[in-house]
């Protein structure tokens, strides 16, 4: 099975293993797409709802893969009692957020958990580093103007010694991600659209300086990608 970039690169992350769970599987195109290509050996698809469970035990059957694929119903990870890697993607920030910390003691317990959040993405890497979890790995995708960031995650303290990396993953810039120029650019121009709409009250100008000052660092951080 083919994949989109983001579902392409988010599966990338997943190492050889005997169990993956997909967390909001949906479609279960992941599970599918690793089984068919002898990454993994079986796996557990679940989703919070039924219809999108319908639809992934659907899939499943099409490629016959119903005796490695098993379908669960259930928040997070309350229906998985073990999985060497966990894949939670296509979720806003703040719902992986949740499913970590109500599901802490399967998320330490697996090998990696492979997040791919579509919102939040500086949020998550704070809380990350809060609950003492190390992103290992980081990496972009593209599909049509829209970037999607991917994270591999394990239990472990990680140093994160600016707060810039909350803004750009350290791991991005280490590898200089290809993508990661663009990625900045469109922080950057995220941030001029902020800038030049903040009026003149004490708290904006505060936070105006807040902003010119992130972008500053942000234009160093390209300058020290592009040498
Ligand atoms: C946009 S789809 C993403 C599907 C697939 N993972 C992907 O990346 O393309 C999000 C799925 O997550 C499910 N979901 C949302 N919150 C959830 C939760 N707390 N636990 C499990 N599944 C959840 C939704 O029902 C939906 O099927």
């Amino acid at each position: 099975m083919n994949l989109p970039p983001r579902l392409e690169v988010t599966a990338s992350f997943v190492p050889p293993c005997e169990c993956l769970a997909d967390i909001g599987t949906d479609h279960a195109y992941i599970p599918i797409h690793l089984i068919e290509k002898g990454v993994i050996k079986r796996a557990v698809a679940s989703d919070i709802a039924a219809g999108p469970a319908k639809i992934a035990l659907r899939n499943i059957k099409r490629h016959g893969l119903e005796d490695r694929i098993s379908v669960v119903t259930g928040y997070g990870l309350e229906p998985i009692d073990c999985a060497d890697v966990i894949v939670i993607a296509g979720m806003g920030g703040k719902v992986i957020c949740d499913i970590l910390t109500a599901g802490e003691k399967v998320a330490r317990s697996a090998r990696l958990v492979v997040i791919q959040p579509m919102t939040m993405v500086m949020d998550v890497r704070r809380f990350l580093s809060e609950k003492g979890f190390a992103i290992t790995d980081e990496a972009i995708a593209k599909e049509g103007q829209k970037l999607y960031n991917i994270m591999a995650v394990r239990t472990g303290e990680e140093i994160i010694e600016d707060d810039i990396y909350f803004y750009v993953g350290k791991r991005l810039v280490e590898k200089k991600d290809p993508l990661l120029g663009e990625y900045i650019g469109k922080r950057i121009a995220a941030l001029d659209i902020s800038i030049d709409n903040m009026g003149n009250s004490v708290g904006e100008l505060e936070k105006r300086e807040q902003f010119i000052s992130l972008k500053k660092q942000l234009l160093e951080v390209l300058d020290d990608y592009r040498s």
